[in-house]
């Protein structure tokens, strides 16, 4: 054993480490840990009507399958996506935790969530969020079953160990405000008492009627050079991010429509919901369609496109305002 070697190990032995013993470069730049991945829909909703046979909701707090490309539960390093199912007739007991989370609805309806008393109805592409420490239940008072996408930044928490979970004392939370109390309170007439200086946002449903008409409206404008049709679903006190560590966002890209190249820091989940497409990442081409999911990792040169006679409608989530908090976001044309 050389000299340095010796000398190493001594270091390790009284729990120190010296850099030369690190490998690393001069330079270098950012480089994903996880590989862009597509799921299709038939796997995810077979999957999910299984565990619907397989599983009663006692069996777990929540029927959710996450896309996985990184250890456990994670979709990309920061950020987690999956389908949720709620049989009708089921509760999804209340409970609240640190990670704030959304909810996107795929398919059925007649549901509700409700978010700190507030019940907020679920119809197929409302986006609903439940910011960090809300409490938060499910319902499916319907006669047919509902699913939706659920993102949480489950891997950021893991990451930064400073995550609370409590169970509500009964299954679901006392609904303590009106319907659409919210919205009321959130217009661009609101009350004068209402806190816009809180990091969180309030809990909100954006509703899927109000996204349609706001793209629609959009038309034959020229849009977002690498996204197309461009909305960004942000806090409805500040306009800020959907919530401070992560956007969601739904873009449309209209037939025969491709945007230009680019990579960034963030990393972004996308998830079809109507019509068709593809997406060109890190030299793969990802064909999708209604229902399929896939990921764009960081600092991995990506753009979209539409070959088809339909717009297509892309509903994503990305880790953007964490990077942007900390001045780490950079974007560049490729
Ligand atoms: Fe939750
Ligand atoms: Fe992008």
């Amino acid at each position: 054993m050389s000299r340095i070697d010796d000398f190493n190990q001594k270091l390790d032995q009284l729990n120190l480490v010296g850099y030369w013993g690190i490998p690393r470069s001069e330079s270098f730049e950012p480089k994903a840990s996880f590989q862009p991945t597509l799921w299709r829909w038939e796997d995810v909703y077979g999957a999910l009507m299984e565990a619907g046979d397989v599983l009663g909701m006692d069996d777990s707090l929540r029927r959710f399958i996450a896309f996985k490309s990184i250890g456990k539960v994670r979709t990309t390093h920061t950020l987690a996506l999956g389908v949720q199912l709620v049989k009708p007739g089921e509760v999804a007991r209340a409970h609240r935790h640190t990670m704030g989370a959304i909810r996107f609805v795929l398919q059925g309806g007649g549901a509700q969530t409700t978010v700190e008393g507030e019940p907020f109805p679920m119809e197929p592409g409302d986006f609903i969020t439940t910011p960090s420490r809300t409490w938060h239940d499910h319902y499916n008072g319907s006669d047919k079953p509902i699913i939706w996408l659920d993102g949480i930044e489950a891997p950021l928490m893991g990451l930064l160990e400073i995550g609370f979970a409590e169970i509500f004392s009964r299954d679901r939370q006392p609904h303590t405000r009106p319907v659409e109390a919210s919205r009321h309170e959130l217009g661009a007439a609101r009350p004068a008492w209402v806190d816009s200086k809180s990091k969180q946002p309030p809990p909100y449903r954006y509703k899927w009627e109000d996204t349609e008409k706001a793209l629609k409206a959009l038309g034959e404008t020229p849009g977002d050079p690498h996204d197309g049709l461009l909305l960004r679903y942000v806090n409805p006190l500040t306009g800020g991010p959907t919530l401070p560590t992560f956007s969601c966002e739904i873009s449309m890209l209209r037939p025969g429509e491709t945007t230009r190249a680019h990579r960034h820091t963030s990393t972004a989940i996308y998830h079809a919901f109507r019509g068709s497409g593809f997406t060109d990442v890190g030299g793969e081409r990802f064909d999708w369609k209604q229902g399929d999911s896939f990921t764009v990792p960081l600092w991995t040169t990506h753009r979209h496109g539409n070959t088809s006679r339909e717009p297509a409608i892309l509903f994503s989530m990305n880790d953007r305002p964490l990077m942007e908090a900390l001045d780490f976001y950079r974007e560049e044309e490729s």
